[in-house]
């Protein structure tokens, strides 16, 4: 999947905001510590950045099988997500982020696996460029990992809250999730409270994991813009809940 229809318009290309952004999370990588990495292209950036400091982290938990021979192809140790009960960051890519930091996730088609290590983190960091940040998340058709029996019956269920679900394809045949399963791209939503939404949709029969990210929302998210890195904290100020 692509952002064509939000280009960025400046002297750097989308390329070199998301360079930009994967060199800036180092900054948030605990030496000593096993590193959470999500997927996407932005994440092959901050792979080849972390690659830099491969000697100073223990090594990382991958959220997809493409992550996980980058990692391992540039000398990363790889855990297994079962081996680690916790990890200091987890930093990964994002379809759209809002202002308080919910985000659609799944373009890549890893959103399950993105879900359970975004799970075990303290702080999920979100690197993207700046055009990822949206008002209401729904732009961007939402990925949504699925039981194929169920297409057709979630599909119905989608349109009656006025979504439009395909199935996502390459060429003629449906993708294939690392699980095995199928995505559901959804366009036509506007999802004013995505961790209502979350919840709804989750229990819907046939939902293996909806692409909307509210409830493993991200702390911090590193914004690529052509004036620098933009950090954005959602994390509650001091004596907040
Ligand atoms: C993969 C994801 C990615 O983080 C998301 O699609 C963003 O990807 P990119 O960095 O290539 O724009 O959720 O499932």
């Amino acid at each position: 999947m692509n952002h064509a229809t939000s280009p960025v318009t400046s002297a750097y290309s989308q390329d070199e905001l998301k360079t930009q952004v994967a060199r800036a999370a180092l900054a948030y990588v605990v030496p000593g510590e096993i590193v959470g990495v999500g997927t996407g292209s932005t994440v092959n950036k901050f792979i080849d950045a972390v690659a830099g400091m491969k000697d100073r982290i223990r090594g990382a938990v991958s959220s997809s099988q493409a992550s996980t021979a980058r990692l391992q192809a540039l000398g990363i140790k790889v855990f297994e997500a079962q081996e680690v009960d916790s990890l200091a960051v987890y930093i990964d890519g994002a379809d759209e982020i809002d202002a308080q930091g919910n985000m659609i996730k799944g373009g890549g088609a890893a959103l399950t696996r993105e879900k359970i290590v975004a799970a075990l983190a303290r702080c999920f960091v979100c690197i993207a460029d700046e055009s990822k940040l949206v008002q209401t998340l729904g732009k961007f058709a939402l990925p949504v990992e699925i039981i194929p029996m169920a297409a057709k019956q979630l599909g119905r269920q989608f349109a009656a809250i006025g979504g439009h679900a395909r199935v996502r394809t390459a060429g003629e045949v449906p993708v294939l999730t690392d699980n095995g399963q199928m995505i559901l791209d959804v366009s036509g939503l506007q999802i004013r409270e995505p961790r209502a939404f979350e919840l709804e949709i989750s229990q819907w029969p046939g939902v293996v994991t909806v692409g909307v990210f509210a409830i493993q929302k991200a702390q911090i998210c590193l914004l690529g813009t052509p004036r620098g890195v933009r950090t954005l904290d959602f994390r509650a100020p001091a004596g907040q809940p």
